[in-house]
């Protein structure tokens, strides 16, 4: 259970709420029978099967529900995709023809967003991407569009600082004292943003901190603990007690390498270091237990509290420049990096 909160910015959106429940409820006491009583948010997302997005739309509930008061209602409607685009857009179609007044998009395939754009704009609704951020150009297809995510670069520096600092401070992270370190990665989804930029800028750092590295083998394993298992299972019948060190693109896969080497009954001291990325429950858990030697933490509690600060901006038509943008459309909210250190602060076992 994360501890840690954005009470600043929850505030303020509960004075934008209160303000605007207080105008329909005083005018002239009478009811007021206008829109501004109700608002409907529709929420689409790429696949329930994904641990860190099911965790991220739990806050995103969360985050809505603190809108509640006497006069104003904001009702989420949230539709799964299940790996399909096509699903996808079918939901979207029916979120809109249902009268939702803005829509939050975790699309399928990042590269395919513009049926979606076309319905959003034939209704004048519009779309808050989020995690899975389209490609420039489609960003450019109407001025409603707007994207919250996190930057990915960033995670690879701090995955790559994390293990530097880590194997420096080891003495049994060199396990064969060859000067070098045996590195496998387990990536994201092909065409992912996350998964090709966090491998490089993990790498790069690491190598720019002095750390001599040998690559022993990549595989993609879709951000899925049970892929990640089957793919590290095949890496270590390939290299046996080679692998001194795994980088993981996500928490979910790092678990899943950690899976393998549990089911091979492999001992503690053959045992590579793992690191992975997000914070989730089960990583944040594995970071206390010494399990993954670090993660760095997707801050999910803050992605979901901007989507609904912009939400309510963009229904209420007001408190737009108190978004943090970068270039008038995307907010990147910051990682920050976990370690045995500092886990307690934010993981309890209740
Ligand atoms: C997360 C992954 C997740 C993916 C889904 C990434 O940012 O780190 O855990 O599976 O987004 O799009």
């Amino acid at each position: 259970m994360l501890r840690s909160g954005n009470e600043q910015k929850r505030s303020g959106i509960l004075t934008v709420i209160f303000y605007i429940g207080a105008l329909t409820s005083c005018a002239c006491g009478k009811e007021q029978p206008d829109m501004a009583d109700k608002a409907q948010v529709g929420v689409a997302y790429y696949n329930q099967s994904d641990t860190f997005l099911n965790q991220l739309i739990e806050c995103l509930k969360e985050q809505f529900e603190q809108y509640a008061n006497d006069d104003f209602e904001i009702a989420l409607t949230v539709r799964d995709a299940a790996g399909s685009q096509r699903t996808q857009d079918d939901q979207v179609e029916e979120l809109l023809d249902a009268g939702c007044d803005v829509l939050c998009v975790n699309l399928v395939d990042r590269a395919d967003p513009s049926e979606i754009i076309d319905l959003a704009r034939a209704h004048d609704v519009p779309i808050i991407f989020f995690n899975r951020e389209p490609v420039a150009e489609d960003m450019m297809q109407w001025d409603k569009l707007y994207y919250v995510g996190a930057d990915a670069k960033q995670s690879g520096v701090m995955q790559g600082e994390l293990a530097a600092d880590f194997i420096r401070g080891s003495k049994n992270a060199d396990r064969n004292k060859d000067g070098k370190i045996q590195y496998v990665v387990l990536e994201g989804e092909a065409g992912h943003q996350d998964a090709i930029i966090r491998t490089e800028y993990a790498v790069a750092t690491l190598k720019k901190k002095g750390i001599v590295l040998e690559k022993l083998s990549c595989g993609i394993a879709n951000w899925n603990r049970a892929q990640a298992q089957n793919r590290m299972m095949q890496m270590i019948s390939r290299h046996r007690n080679k692998i001194e060190l795994v980088l993981a693109n996500n928490d979910d896969m790092a678990l899943g390498a950690l899976d393998a080497y549990k089911k091979l009954n492999v001992t503690e001291a053959v045992l590579p270091i793992f690191f992975g990325i997000d914070g989730t429950d089960m990583g944040l858990k594995a970071v206390a237990d010494h399990q993954l030697a670090a993660t760095v933490y997707n801050n999910k509690e803050d992605q979901a509290a901007v989507m609904a600060e912009l939400a309510a901006a963009l229904i209420f038509e007001t408190g737009m420049q108190d978004i943090p943008f970068t270039n008038g459309k995307y907010i990147y909210m910051p990682y920050f990096k976990i370690t045995d250190e500092n886990v307690d602060a934010f993981y309890s076992e209740e």
